[in-house]
């Protein structure tokens, strides 16, 4: 009774939160490769993974979302099959001299969408990859703020991704534990999973 309470007082429906669960990518396609990930149409409703990072020197702000599946994750192990992560990548205000224009917090303000960028992983898939710039499991794909598709070439993607390998080749692997372990040691951590999951949809 208190936890549905709660649930409501987030103002969120936790039924309607199961129904948004996607379907995990490893059931619902053959093996994906680079630039064949579909931009799935509901992800802003997916669990936040990461919000509002502020890249200075490329002038960009960036949301990360986290689809249920690969929720399941635990630290210290790698995501399931099944996982998908989404990237917003918004540009910034700019002042008339170029620079970012700065909030009286000193933080930059979104601009326009200009990319989302995608990674999800499913058994056997990274075996279409280079195997120099094999990422595990993980396929990547990009696509315009437009929703137009971007390049299929995911070579920088997978380069730069590389060395995170202990991290199952994503960049925020600690922060993102660290968050769910401190959501799990306050007073949220009564809550169910799915009331967590919930909660973290609200950015917490
Ligand atoms: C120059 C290095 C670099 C390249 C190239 C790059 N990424 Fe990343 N990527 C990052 C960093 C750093 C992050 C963490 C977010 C942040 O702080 O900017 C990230 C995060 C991500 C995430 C969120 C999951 C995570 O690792 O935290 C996705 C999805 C992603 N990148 C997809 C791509 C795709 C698709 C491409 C190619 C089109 C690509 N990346 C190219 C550096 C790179």
């Amino acid at each position: 009774m208190k936890k549905t309470l709660l649930a409501v007082a987030l103002g969120l429906s936790l039924s309607a939160c199961s129904s948004m669960e996607s379907k995990p990518v490893a059931e619902a396609a053959p093996a994906l490769k680079d630039g064949e990930i579909a931009l799935p149409v509901n992800y802003t409703s997916w669990p936040v993974f990461m919000a509002g990072i502020q890249k200075v020197p490329v002038k960009q702000i960036r949301d990360i979302y986290i689809n249920t599946a690969g929720t399941a994750a635990k630290a210290g192990g790698a995501f399931p099959n099944g996982t998908e992560f989404v990237m917003e990548i918004y540009s910034v205000k700019l002042n008339a001299d170029g620079t970012p224009m700065l909030n009286a917090d000193g933080k930059m303000s979104k601009d326009k969408l200009s990319k989302v960028f995608l990674m999800a992983k499913g058994a056997g898939w990274g075996d279409s990859a280079p195997a120099a710039l094999k990422n595990g499991d993980w396929v990547y794909a990009a696509y315009e703020g437009s929703g137009a598709k971007g390049p299929a070439d995911a070579s920088s993607c997978r380069a730069c991704h590389l060395p995170l390998a202990d991290k199952d080749f994503v960049f925020h692997y600690d922060a993102y534990f660290q968050k769910r372990a401190a959501l799990t040691s306050s007073p949220l951590a009564k809550l169910s999973q799915g009331e967590i999951l919930a909660a973290t949809h609200l950015g917490y």
